[in-house]
Parts: C-alpha cells; structure tokens; sequence
C-alpha cells in the first residue's frame, strides 16, 4: 500500500469526491499511526473504538500508556524500524484492565516517507479467526487417532481372512459366484486401502524433516495430477524461484498438495477448469505456540488456487474434520490428512472460497533461520 498517493490517483480521487481519512474512517478494523516516539499521531473510527477513547484524547498519547511495556506489539514496532520491512504476527494476545483481552493480527509498516513513524493495523476477526479455526482442526486430526489406530487393528486382520476364504471358494466356483468372490476380493481390497490412508493419523513416529525444494514438490505433484486426474485442467504456476528450501519431508508435502490439486481439480469445472499453484516469500508471517513464548516462523507460501464453485457455506466449519465429503466415491480424509500433515511440520493452513475462486494457503517454515533475513 503506497502512503503517498500517485498525482494522477489523488486527481481520480478528488473527481470522486474521496478522500482518504474517509475511506480508513469506514475500515472496520483498526488502524492507528504513531511517530517516532511511539506517539500516536494516527487513529481512524475503528481504533477509536478498540481504545475507547475519542481521537481528540488519544492523539498524543504514548502507546505505553495504552498498551502494558512488554506487549509483543512494541518488539514488532522495533523491529519494523530496525529492518524497514512489514511485518504480521498472527495471534497476539493484548489484554489490558481496560480493554479487556483480543487476540490479533497485528500488521506494522514503516511510512514510507519517514521510517520510524509506523501504520499498525489489528484485525480480530478475518484472519485471526481463521488461524483459530485453524487451530481447531488439529484438535480435530487429533481426535482421529485413536480411532484409525483402533480400525487398523480391528479391520484389517479380519478383512485378511475374509479375501483369503473368498479366494479359497473362487478356485471351485462357477463363473457365476466367480463374480461373487472377486466382489468380496474387491471390496476388501478397498477397505484395507481406506485403513491403510487412516494409518497416517496414528502414525505416532515425528516426521523426519530435512532441507526440502518446495518447488520440486510441486513439480511431482503437477506431473502426477497432470497425466492423471488433473488431465483436463490447465494449469498456472506462479512461482518465486528464489524461494530457499522448507523443512519438510518430502513424501508428506507431496500428499498435502496432491490432495489439495485432487479437490481442486474435482471441484474445476470440466470445460475451462484453471489450478493456479503459487509460492512466494512472505516476511514476518509468525505463529503464536501455544505454552510457549517463542513465535513460529512460517514465511514460506504456497496457495493452490482453483476456478470451481467454491466450498458449500454448511460445510466450511467442519472442512478439516476426516469424514467431510460431498462427493460420492469420497472419504473425507483428504484434507484430515492435508491438517495433520501441516501440524507435523509446524505449519498453517487457511482457506477462502468464493465462487470461482478458491484458495487454500500453506505457510512453512524454512530450512535454515538464517535464511529468513
Ligand atoms: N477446492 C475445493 N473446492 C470446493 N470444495 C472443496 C474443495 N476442496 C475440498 N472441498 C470440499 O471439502 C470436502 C472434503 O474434502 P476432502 O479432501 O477432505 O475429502 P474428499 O475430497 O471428499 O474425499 P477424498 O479426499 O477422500 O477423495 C469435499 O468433499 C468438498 O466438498
Ligand atoms: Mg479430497
């Protein structure tokens, strides 16, 4: 967002009749600007609100006096003037006597005419809500644990035992209740191999994570989408080569973005169907851990993006919970999977879906911290 509007946007502006403190006026969300002393020399309607305080009391007013010293914002501020990059942190906790508690997303960048005056912005509902949500869906992969566990063990020792016989009986039967006993074969070797997806869940080993190429990742998974299920949609791919490796294993990104192009490409119309698969670097997306101070870093995005109708409204609480699906031959594990997989790793995973346009977006950590800049 440019501070200082073009020439030629301020005259479209003014033949408009629009004017910039109006339009952050109608923001929803806070928005305040502090100078270099952490003054705020800024605050549209919705900041006024948050504060509960008019603009004629807050103006001037250190943000130390409305926000207890050690609040995360003020290490984010410095850092924002120290680096001269924009930063979010997900999932901050502001809780003073007065305001009572809000987690946020904070967003801080520098003006750009003067760098040590910042804009900040909090939202509380839209993404925050989302990370929340986020959140709950691990508890739901969680939940399927035990439970895949138990099928697993449960299931499949019979199942054996039921194709064996059905096998046995296949050697004297008739063509007749050959088709019988190749059904029962069938329909087992179906069962073993929805058991054998549900097994990841109670997989109790940690993913072994080393230096992976998103970009190779992503690469196989168009390949194996492409000259299969995927063999009627046009692909884009918009990546940012520079990208430094992620910490992952490589097996289970591949089956997070299989799955992810698997819906998109299910939800696609057949005729005009587009999967848009997209990296790129995105500074200062952290993650709160929850028991724990420290912040996750997850700068690393891949969103796979699709032209379908978009995900049906009852559905989306309950996208990630296993057992969700529309579809006929479907299990609902995919994205159970696509959750657990990115908890391992220490990820997120959010989703925005209109019609024709649906999102689903991945932020990772990388390899090395170094590399983070
Ligand atoms: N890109 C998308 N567009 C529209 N709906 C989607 C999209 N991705 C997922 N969904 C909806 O979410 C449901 C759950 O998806 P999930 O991958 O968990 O299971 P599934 O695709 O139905 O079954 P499976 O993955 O086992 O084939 C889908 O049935 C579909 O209704
Ligand atoms: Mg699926």
């Amino acid at each position: 967002m440019p501070a200082t509007p073009q020439p030629a946007a301020s005259k479209a502006q003014r033949r408009l009749g629009l004017d910039a403190g109006a339009v952050l006026a109608a923001l929803p969300d806070p928005v305040l600007a502090v100078d270099a002393e952490d003054r705020l020399a800024y605050v549209n309607a919705a900041a006024e609100q948050f504060f509960g305080a008019g603009a004629a009391t807050l103006l001037g007013t250190a943000l130390t006096e409305l926000l207890p010293a050690d609040s995360p914002l003020f290490a984010l501020m410095a850092g924002v003037r120290q680096t001269g990059h924009s930063v979010s942190e997900y999932d901050v906790s502001i809780e003073t006597p007065r305001l009572g508690l809000h987690v946020v997303t904070l967003q801080v960048a520098p003006l750009t005419e003067a760098a040590d005056r910042l804009v900040i912005t909090l939202q509380e509902r839209s993404i925050a809500h989302k990370i929340d949500r986020q959140l709950t869906h691990r508890n739901a992969a969680r939940s399927v644990t035990g439970m895949a566990a138990m099928l697993a063990h449960e299931v499949k020792n019979p199942l054996s035992g039921i194709r064996g016989a059905a096998q046995l009986l296949e050697e004297n039967a008739g063509p007749g209740d050959r088709e019988l006993t190749r059904l029962i074969c069938d329909e087992a070797d179906r069962i073993v191999a929805l058991v054998d997806r549900m097994e990841i869940f109670s997989d109790p080993r940690t993913l072994e994570r080393r230096a992976v190429n998103i970009h190779e990742v992503l690469d196989r998974v168009r390949l194996l989408a492409q000259s299969g299920f995927a063999r009627h949609v046009h692909f884009v791919e918009t990546y940012d080569p520079s990208l430094p490796p992620v910490l992952g294993n490589r097996d289970a990104l591949i089956q997070v973005f299989l799955n992810l192009v698997k819906n998109a490409a299910e939800a696609v119309p057949a005729q005009g169907g587009e999967i848009q698969i997209a990296t790129a670097y995105r500074h200062g997306v952290r993650l709160a851990i929850a028991g724990n101070e420290s912040r996750r870093h997850l700068p690393l995005l891949v969103s796979v993006i699709d032209n379908g109708n978009g995900i049906p409204e009852d559905l989306r609480p309950h996208l990630f919970d296993p057992f969700v699906s529309t579809k006929r031959n479907g299990t609902g594990l995919g994205l159970a999977l696509v959750a657990k997989v990115i908890e391992d790793h220490g990820g997120v995973i959010e989703f925005e879906t209109q019609p024709r346009r649906t999102a689903f977006r991945v932020f990772l950590p990388l390899a090395s911290v170094e590399s983070e800049g």
